[in-house]
């Protein structure tokens, strides 16, 4: 597996493959890999014949009080994982080659619709940040596919829409979500819980269930559950930031009458701030 850093390289790398008559498939990263970025490698080695995966910490997507500086860095760790998972080439630019002209130049790409409330709400600018990195790096690598987790649900969203609406030539599939054995969705950022807000962390996905069990089983008011969950959350140590049912496709919110529906959640454990999401088709 290459390295590269820079567009020019990155384009050349991938000219070679397509001149073989391969297709491409890409997964977009911000490293510290772990078992569920390696799933999405994996799906895209299935479905493509060569496999690109970027690791860029993308400044833009990060608010002025988040964790950007302390955002893990393990690019020699990341680069055997992904050999190991098939990977054929990585990307892996610094900012200054992904915005060589500077962030506040930049042109920006805005979603509308699904990026309001959830993550949108507690992160202005956030999706903003990604739309427009993914938007860059989908011009920049062209794939075939692109494969993206279900575990930032809203994100996959984002994406879906800026492909329809800029009428991007690229399939996104949406992996689904890679857990511990004890429930807690595998996140780079569960490295920053203490070892008891890590005991802790599983009552997330509990809650998750517990809400999909009682809307399964017909129940519609939407607010009781919702309280219930929190309290539970609130008992183990979390402080809530949102949780939502929501139409599953649209991400409007959720009435009675809707069958597929998705369940979301962020929560802080101290200054750690986790997501999750479990869908629901009744
Ligand atoms: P990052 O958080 O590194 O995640 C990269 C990809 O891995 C995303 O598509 C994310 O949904 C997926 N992923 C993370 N944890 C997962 C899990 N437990 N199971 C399955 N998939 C999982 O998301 C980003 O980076 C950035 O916003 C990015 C899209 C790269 C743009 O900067």
């Amino acid at each position: 597996m290459n390295t590269v850093k820079t567009v020019n390289e990155l384009r050349a790398a991938i000219a070679q493959a397509r001149a073989q008559g391969k297709t491409i498939g890409f997964v977009p990263t911000m490293g510290n890999l772990h078992a569920g970025h390696i799933a999405l490698v994996e799906r895209a080695a299935q479905n493509a014949d060569f496999v690109v995966a970027s690791i860029f910490v993308n400044p833009l997507q990060f608010g002025p009080s988040e964790d950007l500086d302390k955002y893990p860095r393990t690019l020699r760790d990341d680069q055997q994982k992904l050999i190991d998972a098939g990977c054929h080439l990585l990307f892996h630019p610094g900012v200054e080659d992904m915005y060589p002209h500077g962030m506040d130049s930049q042109t920006r790409v805005s979603v509308s619709g699904v990026t309001e409330g959830l993550c949108g709400a507690s992160r202005p600018g956030h999706f903003e940040g990604v739309a427009t990195v993914v938007s860059k790096l989908l011009n920049m690598v062209q794939p075939d596919i692109a494969v993206f987790g279900q575990k930032d649900y809203q994100q996959l969203a984002v994406i879906r829409m800026l492909v329809r609406d800029l009428n991007m030539p690229v399939e996104i599939i949406g992996a689904p979500t890679v857990r511990a054995a004890d429930g807690l969705a595998l996140s780079s950022r569960n490295g920053f819980l203490s070892d008891q807000q890590r005991a802790a962390a599983p009552a997330l996905y509990r809650s998750l269930q517990q809400i999909a069990e009682a809307l399964k089983a017909g129940e519609n008011n939407f607010a009781a559950l919702i309280q219930t969950a929190q309290q539970a959350q609130l008992d183990a140590g979390f402080r809530p930031d949102y949780l939502e049912i929501r139409e599953a496709y649209s991400l409007r919110p959720a009435t009675a009458e809707d069958r597929h529906l998705v369940i979301l959640l962020a929560a802080f454990a101290g200054t750690t701030r986790l997501i999750d999401n479990l869908v629901v088709e009744r």
